[in-house]
């Protein structure tokens, strides 16, 4: 079957952008499935280094074509400015990058919004800022202004009336200042100019690479826990980050993916708000973080950082179907000499094997730790738990920097 799928195990930030890279050589095409310019896929390939937030990762390989799917939301400023960013960087991209017109716009007003409710809530999600979640809220709430809208000015100019109608209500009612019809409008038909020849049916693409006998790489952003299903509830991004959003979110049947890559660091990290039960917050945090540089690849924010957490990572397994564990930044572990990780929770004198699915949980459990004598033993007690192997394990940032390693089961 065709479709390879690379998600993320933990909270994102697993280092999915250099893994995609890493695979991309033997693939044809990477789609991106969900999230917007909320991510951050760092490459560093040739002494080069390249930030993605919304083109597919893998594109630094120069005959591989990008595809982004109806899943994804698009920030037209942020869209241009990486397209001329990455052009420069490898030439023309037209003809190797395709955009599905189901994609939805992240409108300013949608970025206001999330700003907005951010400052004036009790307790912040900690987004980024990005306009995700308001822009999946109008999705589901089908005031979605869609990429194809863009290419259709009568169209767009009429049903944009709806959206803007709700949205200036929201954005007044949080003392924001809306912006014009007009001004959106064009802005919006403008932008339609500007991407028409990467604008393509993603459907009927992939269909043709398909059957061009073509391998294609699923490109999950964020990760498990971030998932609005699976995650960390509320503290969670509005999209699907697992597997199976790769079926919604690009139009691939489930059937065709029969290979699931679960990406984890060697400790954890997150991003934001929200509980994090094997957080370090003196020594051993801060030195993690230096080390492993955990600073946001968008926000720039510090991340918080603490040790492993092999219940997530084999939970993460059941969810996503992994076939295929790849460990990220084991040279991080390596410097900092400690092998730790949690193996189980205590829950009030129960012990829990997996997360719990009650958000409540998450504050009230105590990680249960193990100590390794060494890196490959850490990584023997995550097969352990999820019943899957570790294939791949990177121990640095450049392409090449990466271990692979027998699969025995
Ligand atoms: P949003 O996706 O901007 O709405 O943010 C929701 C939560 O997901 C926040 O905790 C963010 O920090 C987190 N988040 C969103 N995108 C990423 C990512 O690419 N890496 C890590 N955390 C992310």
């Amino acid at each position: 079957m065709p479709y390879t799928a690379i998600v993320g195990l933990q909270w994102g930030d697993e280092g999915k952008g250099k893994v995609i890279d890493f695979l991309a050589k033997d693939y044809d095409a990477v789609v991106r499935f969900q999230g917007g310019a909320n991510a951050g896929h760092s490459v560093y390939a040739d002494g080069k280094f390249f930030a993605f937030h919304l083109i597919p990762s893998g594109m630094l390989w120069e005959d591989v074509v990008g595809i982004m799917g109806p899943g994804m939301v698009i920030d037209p400023d942020a869209f241009l400015r990486e397209l001329g960013e990455l052009s420069e960087m490898v030439g023309p991209l037209e003809g190797r990058l395709f955009l599905d017109p189901r994609a939805h716009i992240v409108m300013p007003y949608h970025k206001l919004e999330d700003a907005l409710f951010e400052a004036a809530a009790d307790r912040p999600i900690g987004t980024t800022r990005r306009g995700i979640g308001p822009t999946n809220r109008d999705r589901y709430g089908r005031l979605g202004i869609r990429v194809g809208d863009t290419l259709r000015p009568a169209y767009l100019k009429e049903h944009m009336r709806r959206a803007y109608d709700f949205n200036r209500r929201v954005v007044e009612a949080y003392g924001g200042e809306m912006p014009s019809y007009e001004e959106l409008y064009s802005w919006l038909v403008d932008f339609g100019e500007r991407i028409r020849p990467y604008v393509r049916d993603t459907v009927e693409m992939l269909d043709e690479l398909e059957r061009k006998g073509a391998r294609i790489l699923l490109e999950g952003a964020q990760g498990t826990y971030l998932d609005i299903n699976f995650g960390t509830y509320p503290y969670v991004t509005s999209s699907h980050p697992i597997s199976g959003g790769a079926t919604v979110g690009g139009g691939i049947a489930p059937w065709k993916i029969d290979r699931v890559v679960g990406v984890f660091k060697a400790y954890t990290t997150r991003v934001g708000e929200g509980p994090f039960p094997t957080e370090e917050h003196g020594e051993v945090g801060e030195r993690l973080r230096e080390i492993g540089g955990e600073y946001g690849a968008t926000t720039g924010r510090p991340r918080r950082c603490g040790w492993l957490d092999i219940p997530m990572v084999a939970y993460a397994t059941l969810i996503n179907g992994i076939t295929d564990l790849f460990a990220t930044k084991m040279d991080v572990l390596d410097e900092l000499g400690i092998y730790r990780a949690a193996v189980g929770y205590d829950l009030g004198g129960r012990r829990l094997r997996y997360p719990s699915p009650y958000s409540a949980d998450w504050y009230e459990v105590k990680p249960i730790y193990e100590d390794y004598p060494s890196g490959d033993a850490l990584l023997e007690a995550v097969e352990r738990a999820a019943g899957v192997d570790v294939v791949f394990v990177s121990v640095g940032k450049d392409r090449d920097a990466v271990i692979e390693r027998q699969k025995r089961r």
